[in-house]
């Protein structure tokens, strides 16, 4: 019996060669940013127990890091500070401090490393006495307008220490165009924005507040980060920063918001960053280290994922291993 079919989209498929002809997605080291974790001290390391294989280094350490990276065509790294609750504040000052540990990382990694580009985060929490990532009032009320100029004084002071691109994560509304002026006026028009813009008030941080001790003391972070049932909210949110200024936005968490990230780079002007956030690599690191998947082959469709749902960069803590194997 001989079946007539029009079409046999597995023909497609028939080989590597073929496969890798009609692939529709590619994922390069060129679309990865790594996340890293500073403490103070020098030659210091530790590790940060919920996630396995990411450790807390201090300044001299994450230059190398950032050598390594560099060596691999890693382009970006996004830092985040891991400071004593002494240097913690209701206004996180520590935030402002030209000569703090975030301050001098910067520095030593542009002095070091010059070609590899620093984001940096703008928010309170990894100063704040508080742990939220907005001026907290007497009546635990997150103050918006308060907290604006808070955020500009730690932008224009990262801008200062040398980093390339701002990327706030605070959710207050206004602060895009906030900071883009601050940076104008203090003479830094070619420092760009990265807009945490669809941020959801997602569990998915937890390991993350883990590595920074900086989970809120006292609430949640509801009133500023976004509510995980909502889309068009995300377009809304997206389109203010946009037009704020911003250089390119960012959705995140990632996997379980993976139509968030399609929505909003079909109406984005500007490049789409995903935020592969530490609950999801938790998760991936844990099964594979009980035997239960394979680490390399999940890591590498997630990223996949990633970019088929439209993301043109990934900021993940799977950068340098991800970097390792599509270089090998
Ligand atoms: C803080 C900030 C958070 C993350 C990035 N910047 C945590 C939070 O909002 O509580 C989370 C990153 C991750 O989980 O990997 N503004």
């Amino acid at each position: 019996m001989t079946i007539t079919l029009t079409s046999r989209p597995r023909r497609n498929r028939v080989s590597e060669s073929i496969r890798s002809l009609v692939r529709e997605n590619h994922l390069k080291v060129s679309d990865l940013i790594m996340p890293l974790f500073i403490i103070d001290g020098t030659n210091k390391q530790q590790p940060v127990e919920s996630m396995p294989g990411i450790s807390r280094f201090s300044s001299d350490l994450i230059v190398q890091e950032c050598e390594t990276l560099h060596q691999l065509g890693v382009p970006a790294v996004v830092l985040f500070p891991a400071l004593e609750d002494s240097v913690k504040d209701a206004r996180a000052s520590e935030s402002a401090n030209d000569n703090g540990l975030y301050q001098r990382t910067i520095a030593a990694i542009k002095a070091s490393v010059p070609e590899m580009t620093v984001m940096t985060d703008v928010a309170m929490d990894p100063y704040s006495s508080d742990g939220h990532d907005g001026y907290v009032d007497k009546n635990g009320v997150i103050d918006n307008d308060i907290t604006l100029p808070i955020l500009a004084e730690m932008s224009v002071s990262q801008a200062r220490a040398g980093a390339d691109i701002i990327a706030p994560s605070d959710m207050m509304d206004g602060r895009v165009g906030f900071i883009r002026n601050a940076l104008d006026e203090a003479g830094y028009t070619h420092v760009g924005i990265l807009a945490y813009s669809a941020k959801y008030a997602s569990a998915y941080y937890g390991p993350f507040r883990d590595a920074l001790d900086s989970a809120p003391k006292h609430g949640d972070k509801k009133t500023y980060q976004m509510d995980p049932a909502n889309v068009k909210e995300a377009i809304r949110e997206t389109l203010l920063d946009i037009d704020e200024g911003a250089d390119m936005v960012m959705v995140k968490p990632g996997l379980p918001y993976l139509d968030v990230v399609r929505a909003v780079s079909e109406v984005s002007e500007v490049p789409v960053a995903v935020y592969n956030v530490s609950g999801e690599y938790a998760m991936i690191k844990a099964a594979s280290l009980n035997g239960w998947i394979d680490y390399k082959k999940v890591v590498l469709e997630t990223m996949l994922g990633f970019k088929r749902a439209g993301a043109s960069m990934i900021l993940t803590y799977h950068a340098k291993e991800v970097a390792r194997w599509l270089n090998g």
